[in-house]
């Protein structure tokens, strides 16, 4: 009983933790990266997202883990699978990939309890300029946003740094998601904005733990979510991207509890 009464909440404050936590998030991401990489010699033309799904839930239970995602709110699969103008959610089905689609396969992860959620993009093939250029313009926010995190800085001073990049490049930031608190507890506080102004916010703490996983639209940053409840595409039709890394704030910096073992920051992206 006493489990139950003990287990981990979102109660708004934004939790604290220490190096048995670190341990559980490096265990947990370090699974959601290596699903990814499992994942990318299968994203080509022909291949439905159904599949994809049944490939990352396969690896997650192979591992002794769980599919955060599955049953989460009511959602019946293990990654959201989000192609072109879908913003995020997209729902993995009999959709087939394309030639010159792009893709954000986002996975979370849970060991021991700990969330593991990171999500990237892929190329199906060769894809066009410009959407390779969104890719990159939006691994290039959330390199800024990663770097501007360190003990005694603001969350206004990571959403500034990704906001002042990516319409500097005359692209948007999605303001309707948000990332989120994350360790034992999936979305946790605070909501992590990916705009904002530079000192405000909350402070940065060695302990915390979040993800950051800017939306960034090559057109105007309006959302919309279609009647399946999920998937939310851009108004406006244009192209997004998105990527996704959780992070821990250390005494100096940052930690990246989903980097890649291969490490590759940003995947390749043919034109
Ligand atoms: N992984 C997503 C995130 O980054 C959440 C997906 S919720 C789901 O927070 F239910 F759609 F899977
Ligand atoms: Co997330
Ligand atoms: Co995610």
């Amino acid at each position: 009983m006493t489990e139950l009464f003990d287990a981990p909440v979102r109660d708004g404050a934004i939790k604290l933790h220490g190096p048995e936590g670190f341990e559980g998030m490096r265990r947990a991401g370090r699974l959601a990266a290596d699903c990814l990489d499992m994942l990318t010699p299968h994203v080509l033309p022909g291949v439905t997202t159904a599949f994809l799904d049944d490939l990352a839930r396969q690896f997650i239970i192979d591992n002794s883990a769980l599919p955060a995602c599955l049953g989460y709110r009511g959602y019946r699969h293990t990654i959201c699978t989000s192609i072109n103008h879908v913003v995020c959610h997209g729902i993995p089905g009999q959709r087939a990939l394309r030639e010159g689609d792009i893709v954000n396969v986002d996975v979370t992860v849970i060991v021991d309890g700990w969330h593991g959620d990171t999500s990237r993009m892929y190329g199906v093939g060769k894809v066009s300029p410009r959407a390779k250029r969104l890719v990159e313009i939006t691994y290039e926010g959330l390199a800024r946003g990663l770097a501007a995190v360190k003990p005694g800085a603001r969350f206004g001073d990571i959403g500034h740094a990704i906001q002042s990049y990516v319409e500097a490049q005359r692209c948007s930031v999605v303001a309707d998601f948000c990332g989120h608190g994350v360790g034992k507890v999936f979305h946790d506080a605070p909501n992590v904005m990916h705009f904002g102004r530079p000192g405000t916010g909350e402070m940065l703490k060695p302990g915390m733990f979040f993800t950051i996983e800017p939306m960034i639209n090559l057109g105007r940053k309006d959302v919309k979510v279609l009647a399946d409840g999920w998937t939310a595409v851009t108004r406006d039709k244009s192209l997004s991207a998105q990527c996704e890394h959780s992070i821990g704030v250390t005494e100096t910096g940052v930690e990246i509890f989903t980097a890649s073992v291969t490490g590759q920051f940003q995947p390749p992206i043919e034109t």
